[in-house]
């Protein structure tokens, strides 16, 4: 018996050797990170700009593959089960919380399937329309909802995304249930904002700022706690009646569980070292969000933070009474 346990320990510990020399050589060949909506799209934005920054650190090329559908749930489960190598990462945000309380059945447990790397930025929402829709501010739009309420049509990039989470939240807030158009992203749903084709969008700034700016689409309010500078005449949704709504975007890289913490390690330190990158600074600030701190660049952060909004978003989700089967 003792034998037993002696080669049983040899094996772990050879498992052991076999993983810190994987991760010593770390990494040797190009690292895939799944953004889990459509390109073109804010995760997107905010991936491409993060990849490009860590790759130049790493000295690997960082390959971004879109995953999208079932608001984000699909990539995330894609990762979930990957090696866990450090060779397939997931860079996905607040919908990493609220899918846990929305979606029934999951894929993946979401407490229990992945490492942390880090956060990377919080960014906030704004409230949309469709550069032609008749109201011109926030009072009117939230008369013209509950007048028109089975006409109006809202984008989202499905149950479980950050515009579907901003869109409950408005619908709870004006009681009025609206009929909501979902996409495998805002990108897509963004062209079809700017076509005419749905009416109204909750989206984030790495998204909006830019068609905001050029009167593309029609702009009702930010959900920050302040107005933006990049935004200066967009109201914050708090002045323009909608008391408490605030609402930021999160966003973490994760890991398929198992990945080895000497990798996931030297993945938050050059994470860290891609969000005082000039250039990802710079586009952040344009597109008005900033970069984590470097504090919460790590794997303990992005923990807490996961579990933390898990608890937050629960009753809200479960008021709101919008769940996935
Ligand atoms: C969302 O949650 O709405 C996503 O951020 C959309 C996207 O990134 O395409």
């Amino acid at each position: 018996m003792k034998r037993f346990f002696t080669s049983l320990a040899a094996g772990a510990a050879l498992l052991g050797l076999a993983a810190q020399a994987g991760a010593q050589g770390y990494p040797e060949r190009p690292i895939t990170v799944v953004v889990p909506f459509s390109a073109g799209g804010p995760t997107d934005t905010v991936t491409r700009l993060i990849a490009e920054a860590m790759s130049k650190d790493l000295g690997q090329q960082i390959v971004v593959e879109n995953v999208g559908g079932a608001g984000g749930t699909l990539g995330a489960g894609r990762v979930a089960d990957a090696e866990p190598d450090g060779y397939t990462l997931l860079l996905h945000h607040i919908g990493m919380a609220t899918s846990a309380t929305l979606y029934r059945k999951l894929a993946y447990d979401t407490l229990n399937a992945f490492e942390y790397v880090g956060l990377v930025t919080e960014v906030p929402m704004t409230i949309l329309a469709r550069k032609d829709f008749e109201p011109t501010d926030m009072k009117g739009l939230i008369d013209y909802v509950k007048a028109n309420k089975d006409k109006v049509t809202v984008a989202n990039a499905g149950i479980g995304a950050a515009s579907h989470l901003c869109g409950m939240l408005f619908m709870s807030a004006l009681e009025t249930p609206l009929v909501t158009v979902p996409y495998k992203g805002t990108g897509p749903a963004m062209t079809d904002l700017l076509g005419g084709q749905v009416d109204i969008m909750c989206d984030q700034t790495t998204n909006t700022t830019k068609q905001i700016q050029a009167g593309t689409v029609k702009a009702y309010a930010v959900t920050s706690p302040a107005r933006l500078d990049v935004l200066p005449d967009l109201p914050t949704a708090e002045e323009a009646g909608l008391a408490g709504f605030q609402v930021g975007i999160w966003h973490g890289v994760y890991a398929p569980k198992g990945t080895p913490s000497e990798i996931t390690e030297r993945l938050s330190k050059s994470l860290q070292l891609a969000l005082k990158d000039e250039n990802v600074m710079a586009r952040f600030a344009e597109l008005g969000t900033e970069p984590s701190s470097q504090e919460d660049a790590t794997p303990a952060a992005l923990k807490a933070k996961l579990e933390n909004e898990i608890d937050r978003w629960k009753p809200v989700i479960d008021a709101a009474g919008q769940y996935a089967d």
